[in-house]
């Protein structure tokens, strides 16, 4: 069952909603426009604020859905959260668009969320400030994904390896901001 449970957490991951709404509304791949990338941040430059909210919004239920069902299921939060950790994977390595996907922040914000509400709160807050002030998506994600694991360590009482998990989620979503990373450290990463 366990096989079963993280196959379907890959492949509801893979299910990509910017590269699907921009195929739809526009006939176009959403990864040969803006930054290349099939994710909410990108929808916002090629579709606008609608549908980037729509993307954010599906991306981050996946999350939500995987971790409810799978806690559910084995009323265990570490198998909960690397069933997010996979679905994070799909939607950066989605098996139905020849593996080049999003970076997994929405699908991240979703798995966190259900896990771990009141962290992921707390970091979101302080994520969406940091976009807020600096304009730069992909900063606040970062700060995102990292405060997150980091708060559930010290103000949650969630057991070790579910929070291991967690922070190796942060840890697949961030390899994917690497570009983003020396674009900011250089000063000519994309504003909103
Ligand atoms: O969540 C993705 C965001 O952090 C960066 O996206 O398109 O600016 O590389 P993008």
């Amino acid at each position: 069952i366990k096989m079963a449970l993280f196959l379907l957490s890959y492949l509801i991951g893979s299910i990509s909603f910017s590269y699907l709404l921009t195929k739809i509304l526009r006939n176009e791949d959403i990864r040969e426009h803006g930054s290349g990338n099939a994710g909410a941040t990108n929808t916002l430059r090629v579709l606008g604020k609608g549908p980037a909210i729509a993307v954010l919004l599906l991306d981050c239920l996946k999350g939500i859905l995987v971790v409810s069902v799978v806690s559910w299921l084995t009323d265990s939060s570490v198998l909960a959260v690397i069933s997010g950790l996979i679905a994070v994977i799909g939607h950066n390595y989605p098996v139905f668009y020849g593996f080049k996907g999003g970076k997994g922040v929405a699908t991240a914000i979703g798995v966190f969320a259900a896990i771990a509400f009141i962290p992921s709160l707390l970091a979101g807050v302080i994520a969406i400030i940091t976009i807020w002030v600096t304009r730069f998506v992909s900063l606040g994600s970062i700060v995102f994904l990292v405060l997150t694991p980091f708060i559930m360590l010290y103000k949650y009482d969630l057991p070790l390896d579910a929070v291991l998990a967690s922070f190796c989620l942060s840890l697949v979503s961030l390899w994917k901001h690497r570009e983003n990373m020396v674009r900011l450290w250089r000063g000519n990463e994309r504003k909103i």
